[in-house]
């Protein structure tokens, strides 16, 4: 067996560390209050820790996946994507529900082994 014994700089370790597909915060979406006119930027990486909204984690850890910008034209509650993969972002468009369909058949699968 062969061991590596380059040198690693510290940029290779981060840019192994970065993901370049979301990461599901959650498996419900976030019912949220919304403001017309004000300006939101919706966490779409997933690393977060002001879910549903950017905190500017992506920057380090998914430089690739920026937050969604939008501004609501009227004041309404609404259910923002937790998971990462709807398809109609920031919105929930119901794609939680294969998530966790999905985490449902890897647990299955880890009792039969
Ligand atoms: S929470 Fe992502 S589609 Fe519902």
């Amino acid at each position: 067996m062969q061991t590596c014994r380059r040198p690693v700089s510290s940029s290779m370790v981060q840019c192994c560390l970065q993901s370049t597909q979301p990461v599901a915060a959650a498996r419900l979406p976030y019912r949220v209050k919304v403001s017309a006119g004000k300006r939101y930027a919706w966490c779409a990486c997933g690393h977060s820790k002001k879910q549903p909204f950017c905190d500017g984690s992506h920057k380090s850890k998914a430089p690739s996946i920026p937050p969604l910008r939008f501004t609501p034209d009227k004041d309404r509650t609404v259910m923002l994507c937790a998971c990462k993969q709807t398809k109609g972002a920031p919105y929930c468009d119901g794609s939680h529900f294969k998530v966790i369909f999905q985490d449902l058949m890897k647990s299955i699968k880890g009792v039969f082994k």
